[in-house]
């Protein structure tokens, strides 16, 4: 299994999550936005040239007075750079056996590249219902939603981990 960026050939009609959104993002929406529009870039794992799951990410930032008030008094008071978790999904009939764990540990690696190279406060993700507690067990935490965020996704779970938790996550878990 390999984990790499989505290529324009790669066929992505086949991935059936369970979730329809995700799938239809996958099926319809993936490429464009990554190869036409530059909005975000999709990282697929994939097996004998099937995709068993995706993770999308794009750059992102969080306002400073959003984050919990500890964390709040380490950093300075404007915007900060992070890297957005923005869609993960796993097929139907990978589940369960560490492919999402896996897609999510490279992300956390490209967040430790971002803040390398140039910045990165942590990784954030708007959790879907049912999804926060898989978010949780690497650390990720809850904060104030950003504004407008309630309208759009009103059952969603905004979580971030911040970088110095990533590096010791990177540093940890193999
Ligand atoms: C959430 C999802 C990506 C997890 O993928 P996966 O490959 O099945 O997860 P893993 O096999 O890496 O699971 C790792 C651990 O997390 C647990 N876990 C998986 N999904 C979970 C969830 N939704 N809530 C809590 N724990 C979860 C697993 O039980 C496993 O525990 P274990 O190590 O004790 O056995 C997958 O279930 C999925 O695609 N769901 C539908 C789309 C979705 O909800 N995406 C998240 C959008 S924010």
């Amino acid at each position: 299994m390999e984990i790499r960026a989505l290529r324009p050939n790669d066929d992505r009609s086949a991935f059936r999550s369970g979730d329809e959104v995700l799938d239809l993002f996958l099926h319809r929406y993936a490429g464009q936005n990554q190869f036409r529009h530059h909005l975000g870039v999709t990282y697929v794992a994939v097996e004998d040239n099937r995709i068993l799951g995706f993770v999308t990410v794009a750059p992102r930032h969080v306002e400073i007075e959003d984050l919990p008030e500890r964390t709040r008094r380490k950093l300075p008071r404007y915007p900060l750079p992070v890297l957005g978790l923005a869609r993960l999904a796993v097929d139907s009939s990978a589940r369960s056996v560490g492919l999402g764990s896996q897609l999510l540990r490279f992300v956390l690696g490209l967040a430790a590249t971002m803040a390398d190279t140039v910045g990165c406060a942590g990784v954030v993700v708007d959790a879907k219902p049912g999804a926060a507690d898989f978010y949780a067990r690497f650390g990720f935490s809850p904060f104030v939603p950003l504004e407008g965020q309630s309208d759009l996704r009103p059952a969603a779970t905004t979580m971030w981990l911040p970088i110095e938790a990533i590096r010791k996550a990177l540093a940890t878990v193999r």
